[in-house]
């Protein structure tokens, strides 16, 4: 399953980068507003760092502001996708773009209804929300076996990106529940390397070592003695 990060913040990116773990990123409108600054320049840097797709999301309700931002966004850099809120005039939009060959992800999915139409109107990803619904006690992880069902079943071209990510649990399960992608902010990534047995082993087999270096050491230390005592005798 691919991993995208859910931020617009430049060293969180770079910082997953590194780890050799990133696919791409995606960005919304609260997100950006959390770094400021120019949406085109922020976009911009944030291609440059990535190695995949990057989400651009559209703010304006109807199609023609959608197109003109979207094509905006488009021409900024060659891993730049669309992100479209689920609407009508969303789908129209979708639909338009994918005609010009500019890819989109459809967001703001909350049923597996709303992500076939998606896939339908030609969205290369497909953005369900599962923590919010479960913030609202619906399971979020139901809509997405059955989206991703449905479009392993029916064999859309489509992918599921699993958004909304509020804990590591929400990745094993995506994975599991057969999602081709999770977005996940630096704090969820964070806590999928962690374990604390990982940390008392890694604490264990140091002290280990030392010991062995510090017994070595020590028995060095005595040889010569025991050499030299050997030769007087
Ligand atoms: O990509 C969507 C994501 O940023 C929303 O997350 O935690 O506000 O539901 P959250």
């Amino acid at each position: 399953m691919k991993i995208f990060l859910d931020t617009a913040a430049i060293d969180d990116i770079r910082t997953a980068a590194r780890w050799g773990v990133l696919d791409g990123v995606t960005t919304n409108p609260s997100l950006f507003a959390k770094v400021g600054g120019s949406y085109d320049e922020v976009l911009k840097e944030i291609c440059a760092i990535t190695p995949g797709p990057v989400s651009a999301e559209v703010v304006a309700q109807d199609v023609e502001g959608m197109l003109r931002e979207g094509r905006h966004f488009a021409a900024l850099a060659d891993n730049i996708v669309v992100k479209v809120p689920m609407s009508e005039n969303g789908l129209e939009a979708i639909s338009r773009l994918a005609g010009e060959g500019v890819k989109t992800n459809c967001t703001l999915i909350f049923s597996a209804n709303q992500g076939l139409l998606a896939a339908k109107a030609g969205a290369s990803l497909l953005s369900p929300f599962v923590g919010r619904l479960d913030d609202i006690n619906e399971s979020g992880m139901t809509v997405i076996r059955e989206l991703a069902t449905i479009v392993r079943i029916h064999e859309l071209r489509s992918e599921v990106l699993v958004a909304s990510i509020r804990h590591p649990r929400h990745v094993t399960e995506a994975a599991l529940a057969g999602a081709h992608i999770a977005t996940v902010p630096l704090k969820v990534l964070r806590q999928m390397v962690r374990h604390p047995l990982t940390d008392s082993g890694t604490l264990q087999f140091r002290r280990d070592w030392a010991a062995a270096q510090t017994a070595n050491d020590r028995s060095s230390v005595a040889e010569p003695a025991a050499i030299g005592a050997g030769v007087r005798s």
